[in-house]
């Protein structure tokens, strides 16, 4: 049994132990839906204020769905299409304070007001991406921002 306790009060504390309790469970294992599975539960369970965490593949030119926690979502997302899909196009995070106000953005859970893009890359070529929404506007900081690209830095190594 996993049971993280992740009671930081400040958001570099948070990243620090969701990015150590991400290592310890990734460690030695190499499957990447695996390791997806774990960091999709652990983000959603340890980040306050999201209703979806989780991730995209990059596959043949396009986004598909991967795992994730929340409403189920929609499968398929072309680059350059929606948040996900300029993220992937352009290999840059995208913070999004209201989706209402983003040309193209995807509606898959009408809950959701703020989103959080973050390509994951290796050796140049995009692996994937994590997408994470909550249903507060501008939910996501400059902090949460580098927090969680860290934390994709990491993963990039293990899917
Ligand atoms: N809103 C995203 C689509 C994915 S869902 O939020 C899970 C977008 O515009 O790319």
């Amino acid at each position: 049994m996993y049971d993280f306790k992740l009671d930081a009060t400040d958001k570099p504390t948070l990243y620090r132990d969701l990015a150590s309790a991400l290592e310890g469970l990734i460690a030695g294992e190499h499957d990447p839906i695996a390791n997806m599975a774990n960091a999709a539960a652990l983000i959603f369970e340890t980040v306050p204020g999201l209703n979806w965490a989780g991730f995209y593949r990059s596959i043949d030119g396009e986004l598909v769905l991967g795992p994730f926690q929340g409403r189920a979502a929609c499968i398929r997302i072309g680059f350059g299409q929606g948040v996900c899909g300029a993220a992937a196009a352009t290999l840059q995070v995208q913070r999004v304070d209201d989706v209402h106000a983003f040309p193209g953005h995807i509606a898959c859970d009408a809950a959701s007001v703020s989103e959080l893009v973050v390509p994951i890359v290796r050796d140049g070529a995009l692996l994937a991406v994590l997408d994470l929404d909550s249903p507060q506007k501008a939910r996501f900081t400059q902090e949460d921002e580098a927090g969680f690209k860290k934390l994709c830095e990491c993963l990039s190594q293990s899917i």
